[in-house]
């Protein structure tokens, strides 16, 4: 049987949620990845080091006994981050980064940041101590097509932000654009991007043609296949700026099955297969592991991992729902066919 050994990896991008989701989707990322970063998106949101500590224990409390997975937290910036918020979490060292969500950009983002110039000296203080953002790129302006979202972002705040702030490590997470692959190539080593399994296997077609489907829709929505191919290029090339984030987003059936369904997709069961799959088409395979193991790890200034995964050339059908019918998360390829299958 044909295997892939590669060293293990981490997910550089991941919604965990709390509660009974939580319990249901963790092992799901803790079989797969040494690491992940925890999304900070919670309601109300984590703002705090003493929140992300109680968060990071519901986490290890959630996890079944036999299985070993480091939660690295973010903070939720907002507004009213001060200085004195971010040298705590530079202290501590369960805080890795702060997430900015522009204000009503996606899922439990109300909190966001307004004025992006208003929180410079936020920026300046994550610069000084050294703690990378993470940053959800898209305008929320309400006239701008959802399709030109994250282009314009680029235009208009993160050029100026990378300016701005020469040394401060950006991660420009869940790219969707070939504008967004060209600015993380061209523009500063501070500068990094990752990207989804979402957005490397399907185009907008996936969510609109012959039918909506929403569990294709997430934010930034998927593109064109134009932008895909740009996404497989990068991801597969061995740039070190572009690294696995899954942005695996649970949301119950219920509210994604429905008038106005809640955005994101979920990946966590299957995401290094998901990636492989996109890997093995580009005749990249070799490219996987500097993309899903080496390269956020480098980024973030953390060890590689030491141990290793093992995927194995065999189908399997994704299940249709995981959780139970009353509460249940559909995934990514519900009822499909995997070709590769972690052992
Ligand atoms: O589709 C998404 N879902 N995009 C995000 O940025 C947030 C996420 C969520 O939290 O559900
Ligand atoms: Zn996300």
């Amino acid at each position: 049987m044909k295997t892939l050994t590669i060293t293990r990896p981490d997910d550089w991008h991941t919604h965990v949620r709390n509660g009974a989701l939580l319990k249901t989707v963790l092992p799901h990322t803790a079989k797969q990845f040494a690491r992940a970063i925890i999304m900070p998106n919670l309601k109300p949101p984590v703002t705090t080091v003493a929140q992300a500590l109680i968060y990071q224990d519901e986490i290890l409390q959630a996890l079944p006994a036999d299985m070993d997975f480091t939660p690295l937290m973010t903070l939720y910036l907002t507004g009213k981050t001060s200085e004195a918020d971010i040298k705590l979490a530079a202290e501590s060292d369960a805080v890795v980064a702060f997430k900015l969500y522009p204000a009503g950009a996606t899922t439990n983002s109300d909190a966001g940041v307004a004025n992006i110039t208003a929180i410079f000296p936020a920026l300046s203080a994550l610069e000084k101590y050294n703690l990378p953002l993470l940053i959800h790129g898209e305008v929320t302006d309400e006239h701008c097509d959802i399709f030109d979202r994250e282009r314009l972002f680029i235009e208009t705040h993160l050029n100026t932000i990378v300016k701005n702030f020469p040394a401060l490590r950006i991660v420009l997470e869940h790219v969707t654009t070939s504008e967004a692959v060209q600015f993380v190539k061209a523009t500063a080593k501070t500068v990094a991007a990752t990207i989804t399994p979402q957005h490397l296997l399907f185009n907008r077609n996936a969510l609109l043609a012959g039918g909506i489907r929403p569990h294709f829709y997430c934010l930034p929505i998927l593109k064109r296949e134009q932008h895909r191919l740009a996404l497989v290029a990068a991801a597969t090339s061995g740039n070190p700026k572009f690294f696995l984030g899954t942005d695996s987003a649970p949301h119950l059936s219920s509210l994604k099955e429905t008038a106005c369904g809640c955005a994101g997709c979920y990946s966590a069961h299957a995401a290094i297969e998901l990636y492989a799959e996109v890997f093995e088409r580009a005749d990249a395979l070799d490219k996987l592991e500097g993309f899903a193991s080496f390269y956020g790890a480098d980024f973030y200034r953390l060890p590689r991992n030491t141990t290793t995964i093992t995927l194995e050339k065999q189908t399997w059908t994704v299940p249709s729902i995981y959780g139970d019918a009353e509460h249940s998360i559909t995934p990514l390829k519900a009822g499909e066919t995997l070709s590769w299958r972690l052992r």
